[in-house]
């Protein structure tokens, strides 16, 4: 450790500390004007993302870790069937988002990282936050909200309807569901992300709906809400106990709604453990 006070270069302070042309892992995060500097200061050296260079350094928690995560999990599922209480109709999508916000941290969250609230066409884009759009009877909402709880993330997705679904939306739903419950089912010590990813994806191709599943299965998660090892077609690194990572396939309809359902779920020693609730029965909010 080396004292720096504030208004030094922080660079001139770091670079006698380094091997003028050593290579060095950078935290993922890190800033780019923390990076830029360094590389400035000592040109000689190099750089490598550490998720790149040690991916599975933080993939595998202990059970402090797990509690953590569960109550993380436990903090997220209250917050979703609070939430339910709440009017959609005639609201716009960032005035739920911000409910969720309150909720997570009324449960716990020191942290609120993400609320996305995805209304009718909105909810067709996977990489929708939440917009001006108000929410109509009739509409699809796809919620995915997650943040931290004493250092551990919670990531839950659920997609709910304002008012009856027609026969297609709840169709779609059941699919998007079983998808998931099947990502969930091939979890087990020995298999790789790949399986986790195939598994659920087969349900939603076999269901008709293959093109419109559009992004990977899962992804790891502990003190951040995203970070390796990810579920998705290559990635061959086999599952061991104590990993935790996502499993949240969807449904993507262009210009009509979407489906997103995700769990947050923990390699055991003989198969799987859910860190939050079972996704059930799409429910039906006013
Ligand atoms: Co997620």
């Amino acid at each position: 450790m080396r004292d720096w006070t504030d208004g030094k270069d922080p660079y001139a302070v770091t670079a006698p500390l380094l091997d003028v042309s050593g290579r060095f892992a950078v935290s993922d995060n890190a800033w780019a004007t923390h990076l830029l500097g360094l590389q400035k200061a000592l040109p000689d050296t190099s750089y490598v993302a550490l998720g790149e260079a040690l991916p599975m350094l933080r993939a595998v928690k202990d059970d402090a870790e797990l509690a953590r995560l569960t109550a993380a999990g436990a903090a997220a599922d209250a917050a979703y069937e609070e939430i339910q209480k709440a009017a959609f109709a005639g609201r716009r999508e960032t005035d739920v988002a911000a409910d969720l916000a309150e909720l997570l941290r009324r449960f716990g969250h020191s942290q609120v990282d993400f609320t996305v609230v995805g209304s009718g066409p909105n909810g067709a884009n996977p990489h929708h936050e939440a917009g001006e759009r108000v929410i109509g009877h009739g509409d699809m909402v796809v919620l995915d909200f997650g943040g931290l709880l004493h250092g551990y993330g919670s990531d839950t997705s659920r997609t709910v309807h304002v008012g009856e679904p027609t026969d297609e939306e709840r169709r779609v739903h059941d699919i998007v569901r079983e998808a998931q419950a099947a990502g969930c089912a091939a979890v087990r010590p020995g298999a790789t992300c790949q399986d986790v990813d195939r598994a659920a994806r087969a349900v939603i191709t076999e269901a008709g709906y293959g093109d419109y599943f559009i992004h990977r299965t899962g992804h790891g998660i502990g003190v951040t809400t995203h970070e390796p090892p990810y579920m998705i077609e290559g990635e061959e690194q086999p599952l061991v106990p104590g990993m935790c990572f996502s499993v949240e396939p969807g449904i993507y309809l262009p210009g009509r709604f979407g489906v997103r359902i995700e769990d947050i779920v923990t390699v055991t020693d003989d198969g799987v453990r859910r860190l939050n609730a079972t996704a059930r029965e799409m429910a039906i909010v006013g």
